[in-house]
């Protein structure tokens, strides 16, 4: 990890954030570890990377044909804020405002928000750099996965046509999802798009028997067998999004959810291979890639996707990079930035 002098504080305050700090133990949703953050939950080697910074001087400084698969989720330039509520909740039989597990009471903690802007002048000027250098970085046998809203998807597609090759094209896969308001206008759009592009169509990581089954539409058509086992999925994945309410839930604006991270990662790399997120938001692939054994490099500019990372993180012992992490005092730690570009070897 580089360490070099300390700079300008990020303000992260971790008492302020959504987990509790004692003096050398932090309380980690339910795990518990002590030390710094580099020692990391459970003895295992430290593995991965996180990178906070502009993404595109982090890519132009990794070496050609280093990285076996990428996803990518940009922001969607939908011309907004995104922002959610972060909140906590505390255990308050008498004053609880929410029921949990076997009725317990919980109080609700309002945190603030967290949020990134989403708006772009030129948004393909910005996108088209980073794609090349994606391109760039990726090995011979890999894959490259843009995550990306029904409003831009056409235009990457012809930016990611120009950049691979239109050969490259392998699939434009639909993540459908059923949640929220319904238009009375038009169709309500309940999905967005994931274009698959291979480096060489012709030979590429495609690991068909590890696809999850899914049920029959209609079990009754084919024999008992089948249908006990599932079909495999099409390009269209209906999976629901990451519950407000549910354990999976960062608070990080924008989180996809990890069974569709999943089933991405276990198909398309194998275990050791190396995965890059460099818009990484709450770390969801680098979550998807440490429970299948596989390396990951995430990055970030945004202070607060970092903290979040390395709490969903910690427990995988990540190498932190662009930052250092710093204790403050007794009840809080800071992240501290090192502004220097970060070097990755
Ligand atoms: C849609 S979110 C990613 C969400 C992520 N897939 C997840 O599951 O949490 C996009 C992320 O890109 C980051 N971002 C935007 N511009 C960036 C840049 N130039 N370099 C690095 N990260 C950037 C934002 O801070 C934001 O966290």
């Amino acid at each position: 990890m580089e360490t070099s002098s300390v700079a300008t504080p990020l303000l992260l305050h971790y008492s302020c954030g959504y987990v509790d700090i004692t003096v050398d133990s932090v309380l980690f949703n339910d795990f518990q570890y002590t030390g710094k953050l580099a020692i990391g939950l459970l003895g295992l080697a430290e593995m991965g990377k996180i990178v906070f910074g502009d993404n595109l001087p982090v890519l132009q400084g990794l070496p050609d044909a280093s990285v076996d698969l990428i996803y990518i989720d940009p922001p969607f330039n939908t011309g907004k804020r995104q922002e959610r509520d972060r909140i906590k909740t505390v255990h308050d039989e008498a004053n609880g405002d929410r029921t949990g597990f076997a009725g317990r009471r919980y109080q609700t903690i309002h945190l603030g928000k967290s949020g990134y802007e989403d708006v772009f002048d030129d948004y393909m000027a910005f996108l088209a750099p980073r794609f090349e250098e994606a391109h760039r970085v990726l090995a011979a046998t890999g894959s490259f996965f843009l995550h990306i809203d029904y409003r831009e998807v056409h235009y990457c597609k012809v930016l990611l046509d120009q950049i691979f090759g239109r050969d490259s094209f392998m699939n434009e896969i639909i993540w459908a999802y059923d949640y929220g308001a319904r238009s009375k206008k038009k169709w309500s759009a309940k999905h967005d798009s994931i274009l698959w592009y291979a480096k060489d169509p012709s030979d590429y990581t495609f690991c068909y028997e590890e696809m999850d089954r899914i049920p029959y539409m209609a079990p009754g058509l084919v024999g008992k067998e089948k249908a006990a086992r599932g079909k495999t999925p099409t390009d269209v994945w209906w999976h629901t999004i990451v519950s407000p309410n549910g354990k999976e839930k960062t608070g990080y604006a924008t989180q996809k959810p990890l069974g569709v991270l999943e089933r991405l990662v276990k198909v398309h790399s194998k275990p050791g291979d190396l995965l890059l997120d460099f818009f990484a938001g709450s770390g969801t692939l680098g979550e998807a890639a440490a429970k299948l054994n596989r390396d990951y490099l995430l990055i970030d500019n945004n202070p607060e996707a970092i903290q979040t990372m390395i709490h969903r993180l910690a427990p995988t012992n990540p190498e932190l990079i662009g930052f250092d992490v710093v204790c403050q005092d007794n009840r809080e730690r800071g992240l501290t930035a090192n502004r220097q570009p970060p070097s990755i070897g």
